[in-house]
């Protein structure tokens, strides 16, 4: 997209204490997605030429996180983390020397890429030493400012040095800033040791381009992509506000969400237009909603495909793994992993289905269970198309019941049973006419005596 050379760098180095439990802060989750998996696909999303995520010693799992989902960025260490401004230096040798250099914070998620792209093209158009992203939170508490000569920005003010005066103004800093590469080294070497915090900080290259005549600017951005996490309250708030955007966003696409307040959606699910999802529905990551498809109230999803016409629940849950094909209806409380229910497979009642192939048209009865693992491996049940599962079935995996087929209602199902053939796996009833009223007179004869 980019006119320009473009390097970002995203600064993941703080150890996020405030976020009070150990666990690295950008691996916390936000609509199932750990932080920093949502500001690493919005830097991509732009398209860099260079992308660097900058962590401390030690951050084993957050590398293992940026290697997973973004093979191709650099990883640049900063040993020890000495602030913002220092983390930059730690990414120098990683960033392109002409073009712009992007800062992203990995516990800023919110930011989405048309915004980035008016902030590159103010820097770009202005040609300032620095862009920063400003916005007005609700609550400014704990952001820096910003302080203004006419257009230019002039000084960005950590908070704890702000007088009233600024802080009123409630324009804050939120950590993102766009800089010309040239000139971004003789800001870094420019930055003071801040004694207070024994840092450097990134927010004072502001001045340090004032000092050498550069320009600077400011763009204000819609104030919920600002927002950053520095503590579970924030990160709480943080999840609210992108469930809130991510609704809004599918009904104006055409999604039928009744009460999408209690609807919760992981960060890559998809749902085509026309699927009405009803209240009270988690639907998890890797989870892929096709058109006309219904979900009734009360379900849970994961890592499932439902085709479209679907129907699911009420109170269903769909595992990783599962796929329902067009028209395949799962009713309630029925659970499925790593199963395929073929085009109007239907499972209607208290089932589990795991690792199962299920053919186009069958039935499974009521209470029907895939016998799927026996203490040490997993095993695969294979029914055709057709074919109908006797109500309280249990099928003793591997096995296969062909197309079809027929298992009598309360079958155990050790032994493949053929396509077209019928299967009765269960004692034979026994019927003895006439005998009921002597039975009830022996037990009646036998049951200890009742007091009251
Ligand atoms: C910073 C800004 C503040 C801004 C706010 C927006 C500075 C001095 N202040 O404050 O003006 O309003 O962000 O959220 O920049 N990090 C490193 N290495 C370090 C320190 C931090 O990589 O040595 C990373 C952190 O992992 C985090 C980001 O930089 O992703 C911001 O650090 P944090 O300590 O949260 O900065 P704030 O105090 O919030
Ligand atoms: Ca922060």
């Amino acid at each position: 997209m980019s006119q320009e050379p473009l390097s970002i760098v995203v600064l993941a180095a703080g150890k996020g204490t405030r976020m009070r439990n150990g666990r690295p802060k950008v691996l916390h989750p936000l609509a199932g997605w750990p932080l920093i998996r949502h500001v690493l696909a919005t830097a991509r999303a732009l398209e860099p030429d260079r992308l660097v995520v900058v962590l401390a010693p030690h951050m084993d799992a957050v590398a293992a996180e940026v290697r997973g989902f973004a093979p191709d960025a650099r990883i640049a260490i900063q040993d020890p983390p000495l602030g913002t401004g220092h983390a930059v230096a730690a990414a120098r040798s990683d960033l392109l020397g002409s073009g712009a250099v992007l800062v992203l914070y990995g516990d800023t998620p919110l930011l989405t890429r048309d915004t980035l792209v008016g902030l590159l093209g103010l820097r770009r158009e202005a040609g300032a030493a620095v862009a920063v992203l400003a916005f007005r939170p609700p609550d400014p508490s704990g952001y820096g400012r910003l302080r203004f000569s006419g257009d230019a920005l002039v000084e960005l003010v950590e908070e704890r040095h702000a007088d009233a005066r600024l802080k009123a103004e409630g324009l804050c800093n939120s950590g993102v800033m766009a800089f010309d590469a040239a000139r971004l080294p003789v800001l870094l070497d420019a930055l003071p040791l801040r004694s207070e915090k024994n840092e450097y900080y990134l927010t004072d290259t502001v001045s340090a381009a004032v000092a050498r005549g550069w320009s600077c600017r400011a763009l204000e951005a819609p104030w919920v992509e600002g927002l950053g996490v520095n503590s579970q309250r924030q990160l709480a708030e943080l999840e609210r506000l992108w469930q809130e955007r991510r609704r809004e966003e599918l009904l104006d696409a055409g999604v039928v969400m009744p009460a999408p307040e209690t609807v919760f959606l992981a960060a890559d699910c998809s749902i085509e237009p026309g699927a009405l999802i009803e209240p009270f529905v988690v639907l998890g990551v890797g989870v892929e909603i096709g058109a006309g498809v219904v979900v009734h109230a009360f379900s849970h999803l994961e890592a499932a495909k439902v085709e479209a016409g679907a129907v699911v629940g009420p109170f269903a849950r769909l595992r990783p793994g599962t796929v329902l094909e067009v028209g395949a209806r799962v009713g309630n409380f029925v659970e499925t992993k790593a199963a395929r229910l073929g085009r109007g497979a239907k499972a209607n009642h208290l089932s589990y289905l795991g690792d199962a192939t299920i053919g186009a048209g069958a039935n499974i009865g009521a209470g029907t269970i895939t016998c799927n693992y026996d203490g040490f491996a997993k095993h695969r049940t294979e029914i055709g198309a057709g074919a109908f599962i006797g109500s309280n079935t249990a099928l003793v995996a591997p096995v296969r019941v062909g197309a079809g087929a027929i298992v009598g209602a309360g079958s155990t199902v050790t032994e493949d049973v053929p396509e077209d053939a019928v299967a009765v796996a269960r004692a034979r009833q026994e019927t003895r006419a006439g005998r009921a009223p002597g039975l009830k007179e022996r037990l009646r004869a036998r049951a200890p005596a009742r007091k009251g």
